[in-house]
């Protein structure tokens, strides 16, 4: 099994080495091959995502991604910012899926920002579409507002569009994932107002019929929104478009206090997918040894779960990160008073050693 390894920027070639070595520790024979992306294909071959970086994505059965971008590189035209190449790649490959869980452990209950009786035992995965939605949508531009009360300003267009099949392949995916967990679906959409979310909507009851064995139900995104705070344990999988999802996935993470425990995968149609923690490239802390590399840690055992099918393996992997959280060792992010405070190599070490 070939995986291809992108650092990128920032603290992500720090986070991934942890995950790379837990990777190893694991005694598979995998082939781990390494290449540039985001400002550091940049410096390397003038591009955010190099040919060779695309090709070995391409060829390889699963990726490991740390995280890009970096503020020296805002002057640059949007084209050859760091961040086109997680763009790219979703792109290129048809990463469609995002799954993002949001699980508080119990030794972290204190990191979250809501009351303990509200969070505790919080186990939720938000299903995001990937690919289409008004991120993508066609057309959009800059123009001079053609009618109403501020005909001949300039203004700004963006298109909102699915299709009947795009909102298939996503619903299977979510209904599958709602097959292995407590077969409880939430499709979040605002059909009361949106002709795409109407079609959404009808799509969902439509796969739904293939799965009687999940109980969908449907929810207006600003009513998730609120339910998500006041009782985020009511949702089990959560499936939506790119947009809502992209908030309310981010809103969900930070239920369980810290961006630096939550990994992400984004998967094609044949499982195949990229895995990377749902942070960024954290400049702000690059280069100090004090990022969590946990969340890339999980990341790599959602690769094994879900892409490389090693679900022994991955339940090893998660184990350990529960192990070594109960043994109180903690980053900056997740310290607390009464907990011990450990660097990035010191947390990945201590995962290995529990492995
Ligand atoms: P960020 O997630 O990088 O950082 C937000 C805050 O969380 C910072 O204070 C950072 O220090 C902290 N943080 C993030 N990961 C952490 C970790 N593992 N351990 C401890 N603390 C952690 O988001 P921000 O600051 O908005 O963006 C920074 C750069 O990352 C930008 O260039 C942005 O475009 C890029 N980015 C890249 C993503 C990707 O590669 N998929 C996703 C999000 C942002
Ligand atoms: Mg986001």
């Amino acid at each position: 099994m070939k995986i291809a390894v992108l650092p990128g920027d920032g603290i992500g070639p720090e986070i991934v080495a942890e995950a790379v070595n837990v990777l190893n520790a694991l005694g598979e024979s995998f082939t781990l091959e390494e290449a540039p992306v985001g400002g550091a294909g940049y410096e390397a071959q003038g591009h955010p995502l190099p040919d060779s970086t695309l090709a070995l994505a391409k060829a390889a059965d699963a990726i490991l991604f740390g995280a890009v971008g970096d503020w020296k590189y805002d002057s640059l035209e949007r084209a050859l910012r760091p961040e086109q190449a997680i763009l790219g790649l979703r792109k290129h490959l048809q990463l469609f899926a995002n799954f993002r869980p949001a699980i508080l452990y119990k030794e972290l209950a204190g990191a979250s920002s809501l009351k303990p009786e509200i969070v505790s035992g919080l186990d939720i995965l938000i299903v995001r579409e990937l690919n289409g939605d008004i991120y993508f949508g066609q057309p959009r531009g800059v123009r001079e507002a053609p009618d109403g009360p501020f005909a001949g300003a300039r203004e700004g267009f963006d298109t909102m569009r699915y299709s009947v099949p795009e909102v298939q392949r996503i619903a299977h995916v979510a209904f599958q994932a709602a097959q292995k967990r407590s077969r409880k679906l939430t499709s979040v959409d605002k059909s009361n107002v949106l002709e795409t979310s109407q079609l959404w909507r009808d799509t969902m009851i439509d796969v739904s019929k293939q799965y009687p064995d999940v109980e969908l139900s449907h929810m207006y995104v600003d009513n998730a929104a609120m339910q998500l705070v006041k009782a985020p344990k009511s949702f089990d999988v959560v499936v939506t478009g790119n947009m809502f999802g992209d908030i309310l996935s981010d809103q969900a993470a930070m239920l369980t206090g810290s961006i630096g425990m939550l990994p992400s995968a984004s998967l094609d149609k044949a499982n195949k997918g990229l895995y990377e923690p749902s942070h960024g490239s954290a400049p702000d802390i690059a280069g100090k040894g004090i990022a969590n590399p946990l969340a890339t840690i999980l990341s790599a055992a959602m690769m094994l779960r879900y892409s490389l099918g090693k679900t022994e393996q991955a339940d090893r992997i998660e184990t350990a990160v529960k192990k070594v959280l109960a043994q109180g060792l903690r980053t900056p992010d997740i310290w607390e008073a009464g907990t011990q405070k450990v660097g990035t190599r010191e947390m990945g070490a201590a995962v290995v050693a529990a492995l």
